[in-house]
């Protein structure tokens, strides 16, 4: 891969991300055992934790896909929060676990909680790859956290930067990161 653009560090390797995406694999096939499993991920940044991950789930279970708007000025998310693509499939009575790939403020999943609660399902519940503690506004607690980290901008295994640097294999934090504004969702 051609040198990027930003200066960064790598935080978590490949090797460290494919051990704790197959240990939250197995305690969310054990947890789900006999249930009705629906694993809804959120759009774009979840796309290469939720394909790992759900290979790692020993259980029949369905997999939907949203796509969230949020409007924020720089580094925050204001909490406008729209939903721009809708789950495709049936949820009614089913047991949703929402993939994020990474939870900042807390105002996103806070929404996408409410949101799947008020639509009859029988349970919601959240995944997130990365747990970002140190600008939280919420008291949410994640059901499943791949990794816990205090602050930083990160990169990478789906996270991106402008759509920069999705598809590098590790997560990498950017060095100058105070100097960016957090992408917008589209
Ligand atoms: P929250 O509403 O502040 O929790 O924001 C969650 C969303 O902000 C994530 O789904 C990401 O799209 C984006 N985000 C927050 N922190 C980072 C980061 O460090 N790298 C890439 N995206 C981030």
């Amino acid at each position: 891969m051609s040198k990027p653009q930003h200066a960064m560090q790598e935080l978590f390797s490949q090797e460290a991300l494919a051990r704790r995406v197959a240990e939250l694999g197995a305690q969310i096939s054990a947890d789900y055992a006999g249930r009705d499993l629906v694993l809804m991920v959120v759009l774009g940044g979840a796309f290469i934790f939720a394909a790992d991950l759900c290979r790692k789930i020993t259980l029949e279970c369905s997999l939907d896909f949203v796509r969230v708007a949020s409007y924020g000025a720089g580094l925050e998310s204001a909490g406008a929060i729209r939903l721009v693509q809708p789950p495709s499939h049936r949820i009614a009575g089913r047991d949703l676990l929402l993939v994020e790939d990474i939870v900042d403020t807390g105002l996103t999943m806070q929404w996408l909680l409410h949101y799947f609660r008020n639509q009859q399902t029988a349970s919601v519940r959240f995944c997130t790859l990365i747990d970002k503690t140190e600008r939280r506004q919420t008291d949410l607690v994640a059901d499943y956290a791949g990794f816990s980290c205090k602050e930083g901008f990160l990169v990478g295994y789906g996270l991106d930067f402008s759509e920069q640097y999705r598809n590098l294999p590790a997560i990498y934090t950017l060095l100058d990161a105070a100097d960016h504004a957090a992408s917008p969702n589209p």
